[in-house]
């Protein structure tokens, strides 16, 4: 039997930490799935962020929204991730229930704007100081492509760095494909 695509089983495991009325980020919106997975997650009284580097990606997640009719629960920014924290403000570090990473370039796009490591480990820090006790960070990481490699390398350093309050493994399906991306799960966890 073909493994489950990684794109769905991220969905999957954040599902499982999101409730309505939570707030979400998807810190590479791209065509907009993961970040229509996540406004639909948070329901009409929840919030998401998303964020792309390219405008045109960003039109693309806009459309997808709107066709779904739940445009009003994303605030769309144009920025780079590296900035995220001035994006989302201040005010929302321990606060966020998921944040979601899908590394690499825009599928249909410009193969040249690509996610790299300068940016995307002060991101992911960033990321993972925005999460709520019990909020969970996916990490979807390709190899397959010019820098991509060294990109996993180090997005797997800083999660193999990352002490408490996280957890972090990597979610692997049996039957996964050598050159299939790499998914990494960090968990905060619950306070006591
Ligand atoms: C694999 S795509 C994301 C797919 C998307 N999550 C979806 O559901 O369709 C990666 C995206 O990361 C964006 N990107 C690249 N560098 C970035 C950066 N430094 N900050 C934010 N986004 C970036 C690209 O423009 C591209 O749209």
């Amino acid at each position: 039997m073909k493994p489950r695509p990684l794109t769905d089983l991220v969905h999957e495991l954040l599902a499982a930490v999101i409730e309505p009325g939570e707030t979400a980020i998807d810190a590479t919106a791209g065509n907009g799935h993961d970040t229509l997975f996540l406004a639909q997650a948070v329901g009409e009284s929840g919030q998401v962020y998303a964020l792309d580097i390219q405008e045109g990606a960003l039109e693309h997640t806009r459309v997808r929204l709107e066709t779904a009719g739940v445009q009003a629960r994303v605030r769309l920014r144009v920025a780079d991730h590296a900035d995220l924290l001035s994006v989302v403000g201040y005010e929302l570090q321990g606060k966020v229930r998921a944040v979601t990473f899908n590394l690499g370039y825009l599928p249909g796009g410009d193969r040249s704007v690509v996610t790299s490591p300068a940016t995307t480990i002060p991101a992911l820090r960033t990321g993972s100081t925005l999460l709520a006790p019990g909020g969970r960070m996916t990490i979807l990481a390709y190899t397959g492509h010019d820098g991509g490699r060294r990109e996993t390398r180090a997005v797997e350093e800083w999660c193999n760095a990352l002490g408490s309050p996280f957890t972090v493994r990597e979610v692997r399906p049996p039957g996964t494909p050598e050159r299939a991306p790499r998914l990494f799960l960090v968990d905060r966890r619950e306070s006591r």
